[in-house]
């Protein structure tokens, strides 16, 4: 039995209190300016108690927006703000990675810098998949992702270096390390998708190097920057999310991605093991499903590195009868985490979980739904102490 509990030293240097991950979500808290906040900082502190935490998806550029009031981490006000929030989990003992994206096509015209197309690997659009943009009436809602335009090579290339300096401002606003953030249909997803990937340049879809390219030039200078150790990549094989076609080639590119991260000695996988639906989790033909472990089982045997899972987890047991697989190391926790800032406590006690309201997830509302939710019990005299 693989305890929860039992420490895991991540990227051979990170010491991880026990194996629990409090996986990356959008909470639209952020200022004016996509800047994080000491509000962001209190919500991150909270949550110290995982043995790892990844914030949330983190605009690399002005041209990764695709969801209005996530945050950036490529002004000078954006680092600051990172800090107060890296400054508040390592005072409360924690470790923390910050997720870091492009949405590519996920994005639209409204949010877009001088009202520019979306980036995409082609100009082929996410036709059923919204994002969180202005509508005709100038009001943010979910509208259909816009039609984007096919990024040159020399561009893919350039949006390298745009990741590095991010890496740069990452550390700088002191992150124990950074997640490159390759699944659920965004842009380094959209590169390794055979069929989306049309391309016939060195970023093209024909083969598993050139569609895997444009991410590991990205984990190279992630690598360059912090050292492999505390760098990991989330993938999302076989996720269909945001109107990615069922791919063929899927496992052969996740094999290819897993020997290349292992070869540069990088810390994580994290992998998405729920298959989402394409409609929302509420749907009638919502059925839980993960990915097939015979094919895990094969992502284990190519990458030396830690492997996390997320997607549907919710009790001690689940988390535990995964880690029993041995085809897993850490257990990435998301919804959970929203109104139980304990987490870790309750489920090591096995004190009742709080359920957290869906109409306060992405709000403005500042504290409500995000950091007043309080630790178990209470009313305990210790507790309200901490
Ligand atoms: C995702 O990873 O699918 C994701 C991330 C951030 C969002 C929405 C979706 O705001």
């Amino acid at each position: 039995m693989i305890n929860l509990f039992d420490q895991h030293v991540l990227g051979g240097t990170l010491s991880l209190k026990n194996r629990i991950v409090m996986a990356p979500m959008t909470r639209t808290r952020t200022s004016d300016g996509d800047i994080p906040n000491s509000l962001m900082a209190t919500y991150y502190g909270q949550r110290a108690g995982a043995g790892l935490i990844v914030a949330e998806a983190t605009d690399v550029a002005p041209s990764s927006k695709g969801y209005a009031m996530t945050p950036g981490i490529y002004t000078e006000a954006q680092r600051q703000g990172w800090r107060l929030v890296t400054d508040e989990v390592h005072r409360r003992g924690g470790t923390i990675f910050l997720q870091i994206w492009h949405v590519g096509r996920m994005a639209h015209q409204s949010m877009m810098p001088n009202g520019e197309a979306p980036w995409g690997v082609t100009e082929e659009r996410a036709q059923h998949s919204d994002v969180f943009a202005h509508g005709p009436d100038g009001k943010l809602s979910f509208i259909r992702a816009g039609a984007p335009r096919r990024l040159e090579t020399e561009e893919v290339s350039a949006l390298a270096g745009t990741f590095a300096q991010a890496f740069a401002n990452a550390r700088h606003a002191g992150f124990d390390g950074v997640e490159i953030h390759a699944a659920n249909g965004y842009l380094f997803d959209q590169f390794m998708n055979s069929i989306l990937n049309t391309r016939g340049d060195r970023y093209g879809g024909g083969s598993a190097e050139d569609r895997a390219r444009f991410l590991l030039e990205v984990v190279d200078a992630a690598v360059r920057e912090f050292g492999p150790g505390r760098v990991g990549v989330r993938l999302a094989p076989f996720g269909t999310f945001n109107s990615m076609p069922a791919d063929p080639k899927t496992e052969e590119t996740l094999l290819y991605v897993a020997g290349e991260l292992g070869r540069r000695g990088a810390a994580y996988m994290h992998l998405v093991y729920e298959l989402m639906p394409s409609g929302n989790m509420e749907s009638a033909e919502f059925r839980q499903q993960h990915v097939d472990h015979a094919v895990l089982a094969r992502v284990r045997a190519t990458f030396p590195g830690a492997i996390i899972w997320c997607g549907g987890f919710s009790s001690r047991a689940s988390a535990e009868a995964a880690l029993d697989t041995k085809l897993v190391d850490l257990i990435a926790f998301g919804r959970p985490y929203i109104g139980n800032p304990d987490l870790a406590e309750r489920l090591k006690h096995g004190w009742p979980l709080a359920d957290a309201d869906r109409a306060t997830y992405y709000t403005r509302r500042g504290e409500a739904g995000y950091t007043d939710f309080a630790p178990y019990p209470a009313d305990g005299a210790e507790r309200a102490a901490a």
